[in-house]
């Protein structure tokens, strides 16, 4: 056998075996689903939501490794940080955390990530967008 081919060989049978790697994209109940206008909302849900939700879409591209462990770290990270599906128990203290961590990622245009936009042009704020979501993140304040 020529050296090509081998080597071939050897990288079908590499991306084969990181296919069987298991992953966690499971989407939990949704606990209770941030309340929010429905303007605002139909932003949330396709900027935010893919990460920050336990209704996340994971698109056939998101089962094939090794792209499938960046997604799914993104997913598992996001949800850590901030989850509108698990918006229910919390106190004022928390609220006020999470209206300021929302304010300052959109004051620095950081979400959604530049990764995720390239997949999906739609999900990039315009200004207004970007205003609108400021004005929501202020009224979790008196929460
Ligand atoms: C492709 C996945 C993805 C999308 C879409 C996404 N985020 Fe994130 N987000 C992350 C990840 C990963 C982190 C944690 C790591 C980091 O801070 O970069 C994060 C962190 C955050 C944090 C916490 C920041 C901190 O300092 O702890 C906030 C707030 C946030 N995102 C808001 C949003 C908002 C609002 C949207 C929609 C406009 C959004 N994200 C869209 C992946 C995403």
């Amino acid at each position: 056998m020529s050296r090509a081919k081998i080597i071939l060989i050897v990288i079908v049978g590499l991306f084969i075996i990181l296919q069987l790697i298991p992953l966690n994209q499971t989407n939990p109940p949704v606990i209770q689903d941030a309340s929010a206008p429905s303007d605002i909302k139909l932003i949330l849900k396709t900027s935010c939501y893919d990460c920050h939700s336990n209704e996340t879409e994971w698109p056939w591209y998101s089962r094939i490794a090794p792209g499938s462990f960046l997604i799914t770290r993104d997913v598992v990270e996001g949800r850590k940080h901030l989850n509108f599906s698990e918006f229910s128990d919390m106190d004022t203290f928390d609220s006020t955390d999470i209206a300021d961590e929302i304010l300052e990622v959109l004051e620095e245009g950081k979400m959604p990530i530049i990764p995720y936009l390239l997949l999906h042009p739609g999900a990039s704020l315009s200004d207004s967008q970007t205003k609108a979501l400021m004005g929501w993140a202020n009224t979790l304040y008196s929460e």
